[in-house]
């Protein structure tokens, strides 16, 4: 793979070009400036500062602990990274329950403060009337529907979605009342590869999958899971494209027996 960053800046109407052009569409997740610079690099299309980063590098159990603050940080951090892809931040848990308004504001210090170039939110009809005004006052509005994993007391966990009929249903009109509201774009979270299907072929906007088949417009994944970095757990959607918790542990094993043994640093690593 060329490491080549590609000039283009790549923004809303470059995605909205990709789905009708036939051409997938790329997104990884990033929480600090290394990662991003990596991934930027790499010519992803668009780099998501996902509430997952309260899991992956803030330690929580759930992404329902995360707050304004930690994802503005996060996302002033990949900001610092990213030249060329789309910068996308995740609302976090109750920054777009309360109101619009609260919406709004929260939704505008993402731009204002951290640099980001829209934002995304999960959930379905709850979330309309903000996501018009959002669109209305010129932010950009990524949806996500299926797995809400902020919902998943509601949802009783984090199994498949969309699995009967009447949900099916749901899902497929708020994906249509999505598309309506302004939304750019849209990510699939674990539903049936069919219903994925269905809806990217519904929708004039792009849907992005994860965990949703290879039907959609483009694909997600969170970085430390597709780096075999985030072992507590592994849904089946994850392709692990390396190894590197292994790769870094041997590295440190081998850093603490040579500090052990005297064997580092030697005369070259020495003044
Ligand atoms: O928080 C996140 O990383 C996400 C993606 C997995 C879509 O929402």
């Amino acid at each position: 793979m060329s490491l080549v960053r590609e000039s283009k800046k790549i923004t809303i109407l470059n995605i909205a070009e990709k789905k009708r052009n036939g051409e997938k569409i790329t997104m990884l997740t990033a929480y600090d400036a290394l990662m991003a610079d990596i991934l930027d690099q790499t010519g992803i299309d668009i780099i998501l500062v996902g509430d997952s980063g309260g899991m992956v590098l803030g330690g929580h159990d759930s992404t329902l602990q995360v707050t304004m603050d930690e994802m503005l940080f996060y996302t002033r951090a990949v900001r610092r990274g990213v030249k060329r892809s789309l910068l996308i931040a995740d609302m976090p848990f109750m920054s777009f329950q309360l109101s619009v308004d609260e919406t709004v504001r929260n939704a505008g210090r993402f731009l204002q403060e951290a640099g980001a170039e829209g934002v995304k939110l999960e959930g379905g009809s709850q979330t309309l009337p903000a996501v018009r005004r959002l669109v209305e006052i010129g932010i950009p509005v990524m949806g996500h529907l299926g797995l809400t994993p902020q919902s998943m007391h509601q949802l009783g966990g984090y199994q498949l979605q969309g699995t009967e009929e009447s949900q099916q249903r749901r899902i497929l009109d708020e994906a249509i009342a999505l598309q309506e509201a302004g939304a750019f774009c849209l990510v699939l979270e674990k539903i049936p590869s069919a219903l994925a299907r269905t809806i990217t072929d519904k929708l004039s906007i792009p849907t992005i999958g994860i965990g949703a088949g290879v039907h959609c417009d483009g694909q997600v994944l969170v970085s430390h899971d597709l780096l075999g970095l985030y072992d507590k757990f592994k849904p089946k959607f994850v392709r692990k494209y390396a190894t590197l918790r292994q790769t870094m542990t041997h590295a440190f094993k081998a850093y603490i027996q040579d500090v052990q043994k005297g064997k580092f640093p030697n005369e070259d690593e020495s003044y």
